[in-house]
C-alpha cells in the first residue's frame, strides 16, 4: 500500500464525512461521493450538513486544501470506503440495498488491485455477496482485487477522536486483504487494528450492540420485576453492584437509537432458531416502552377519578439518551407520541431541541409549573436538579 492512496469514501453521513475529512488531514486525496446533490454541494463549500463537534473546522480545512472534493459520482481510486446506511425494512431484515447500490456504482471504476472496504454495519456474509456482484460483472477481476469488512465503533459527539483513537477489527475475504486494509488504517487510525476475516469483523459489530441491549433488557425486566414486589429498583441495583464481579446497568424508558435497536435484528433474522437471548432482549426492551405508557396511562386516569380533571402530564425528555439531540429510535419520544395520540394533555420538553414538526415543545420552567403529573423519561442533566413541589405526582423511569 502507498502511503498516499488516492480514496473514494461512498455515504458522506456521520460516518463517511468525519472519516473522509479525517484521512485527508493526513494529505491523501479522497473524493467524497453522496447520491444527495446538497451533501456534495455543502461538503464542496466547506460547510457541512451534520452536527458533530469539531468537523466543521476539519472539513473546511482539507476543503481548502483540496485534500477533500465531493461529487454525486465516483473516480477511479486505489482504496474504497463504503459508509452508507443499513436500516431493516418492515420485518426486521436487513436492508443491504444501499450497500450493493454503493458497490455497482463503484463498479465500473474499479481497476486491478484496488482494496474496497465495507464499514456500515452489515449482516454476516455481506463482504463476500459484494464480492460476488463485483465478480459476476467483471471477472477478470477475480483473485485481482482486495475486499475487507472494518465496522466503526464511534460515538456520535466524539467522532473525530474516537475514529483516530479506537482499536478496530479488520477483516478481509483473504489473508491478503486483510494485510491491505490494516496497511490502509495504519495511515490514519492510532487505535492498535485487530485482523481478523471478513465474517468474524461483521459479526463483531452486531454482537457488540447485542451485547448492551440484552444486559440493558435484565435491567429493564428487573425494573418490572421490582415494579410488582414494591422494590426499589434502583437501591437494588445499586446494593447487586457492591458485589465485586457484578455490573448491572440502569434500566430506562426502553433502547432508542439507530444502533442497539437496530443491529441485534440482524443476528435474529439470519438465526432466528439459535438467536434466542437476542430475540428476547430486543422483545423485553421494547415491552419496556409500552410498560412504561400503561404506567403513565393508568396514573393519569387515577388522577382523573380523584380529581375530577384530565391532569396534564410534564414528558421529560425526548431524545433515545441523556444529554443528546438524537431522536432515532426514541423510546421517549415514542411514549410521548402515544398519549398525544390517545388525547392525553402532554407538555414535552427536550432541552436539546428547540422544536419539532409534529408538536409543540415547551420550556422546563412552563412545564413544572403548569403540569400535574411529571414524567422522566429521559436522564438529561438539565432534569437532575429539578425541585418538586406537593401538586406533582412524579413518575421516574430513570436514574435521577
Ligand atoms: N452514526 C453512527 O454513530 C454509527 C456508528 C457505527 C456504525 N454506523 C453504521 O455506519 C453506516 C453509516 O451510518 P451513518 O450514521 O453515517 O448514516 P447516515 O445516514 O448519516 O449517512 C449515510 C449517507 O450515505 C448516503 N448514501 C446512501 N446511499 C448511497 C449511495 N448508494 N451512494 C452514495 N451515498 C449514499 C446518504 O445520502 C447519507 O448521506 C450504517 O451502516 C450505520 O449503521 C453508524
Amino acid at each position: 500500500m502507498n502511503n498516499k492512496p488516492n480514496v473514494v469514501m461512498v455515504g458522506l453521513g456521520y460516518i463517511g464525512l468525519p472519516t473522509a475529512a479525517l484521512i485527508a488531514s493526513k494529505g491523501i486525496n479522497v473524493t467524497g461521493v453522496d447520491i444527495h446533490q446538497h451533501v456534495v454541494d455543502t461538503i464542496n463549500k466547506g460547510e457541512i450538513h451534520i452536527v458533530e463537534p469539531d468537523l466543521d473546522g476539519l472539513v473546511h480545512h482539507v476543503v481548502k486544501e483540496n485534500y477533500l472534493t465531493a461529487s454525486t459520482t465516483p473516480n477511479k481510486a486505489d482504496v474504497y470506503l463504503i459508509a452508507v446506511p443499513t436500516p431493516f425494512k418492515g420485518d426486521h431484515e436487513p436492508d443491504i440495498s444501499y450497500v450493493s447500490n454503493a458497490i455497482r456504482a463503484i463498479l465500473p471504476t474499479i481497476s486491478e488491485g484496488a482494496l474496497i472496504i465495507i464499514e456500515s454495519t452489515s449482516p454476516v456474509g455481506t463482504t463476500e455477496k459484494m464480492e460476488q456482484i463485483i465478480l459476476s460483472n467483471r471477472p477478470e477481476l477475480k483473485d485481482k482485487i482486495y475486499m475487507a469488512y472494518c465496522p466503526e465503533r464511534v460515538l456520535p459527539g466524539n467522532i473525530i477522536y474516537e475514529l483516530e483513537h479506537n482499536d478496530r477489527a479488520i477483516g478481509g475475504i483473504n489473508v491478503a486483504s486483510t494485510k491491505q486494509a490494516i496497511d490502509f488504517y495504519k495511515l490514519f487510525v492510532k487505535g492498535e487494528l485487530h485482523e481478523t476475516n471478513a465474517k468474524t469483523a461483521e459479526m463483531c459489530k452486531l454482537v457488540e450492540n447485542s451485547s448492551r441491549d440484552v444486559q440493558i433488557a435484565f435491567a429493564n425486566e428487573l425494573s418490572m420485576i421490582c415494579d410488582k414486589a414494591e422494590i426499589n429498583v434502583w437501591e437494588l441495583i445499586n446494593l447487586a453492584n457492591k458485589h465485586p464481579r457484578v455490573n448491572i446497568l440502569q434500566p430506562g424508558t426502553g433502547v432508542g437509537g439507530h444502533c442497539i435497536a437496530v443491529d441485534p435484528w440482524f443476528i435474529v433474522s439470519e438465526f432466528p432458531e439459535d438467536a434466542k437471548i437476542i430475540r428476547t432482549a430486543r422483545e423485553i426492551n421494547n415491552y419496556k416502552t409500552e410498560w412504561v405508557i400503561e404506567k403513565i396511562k393508568n396514573t393519569a386516569l387515577k388522577f382523573e377519578l380523584n380529581e375530577g380533571y384530565k391532569p396534564t402530564i410534564a414528558c421529560m425528555g425526548l431524545a433515545f439518551k441523556p444529554n443528546i439531540d438524537d431522536l432515532r429510535e426514541s423510546p421517549a419520544l415514542y411514549v410521548t407520541s402515544n398519549l398525544i395520540s390517545d388525547n392525553f394533555k402532554v407538555m414535552p420538553v427536550e432541552p436539546n431541541i428547540e422544536q419539532y414538526p409534529e408538536f409543540k415543545i415547551y420550556k422546563q420552567e412552563e412545564a413544572i409549573e403548569k403540569a400535574d403529573i411529571m414524567v422522566f423519561l429521559v436522564g438529561h442533566d438539565e432534569f437532575k436538579n429539578i425541585e418538586l413541589n406537593e401538586k406533582h405526582t412524579m413518575l421516574s423511569f430513570v436514574k435521577n
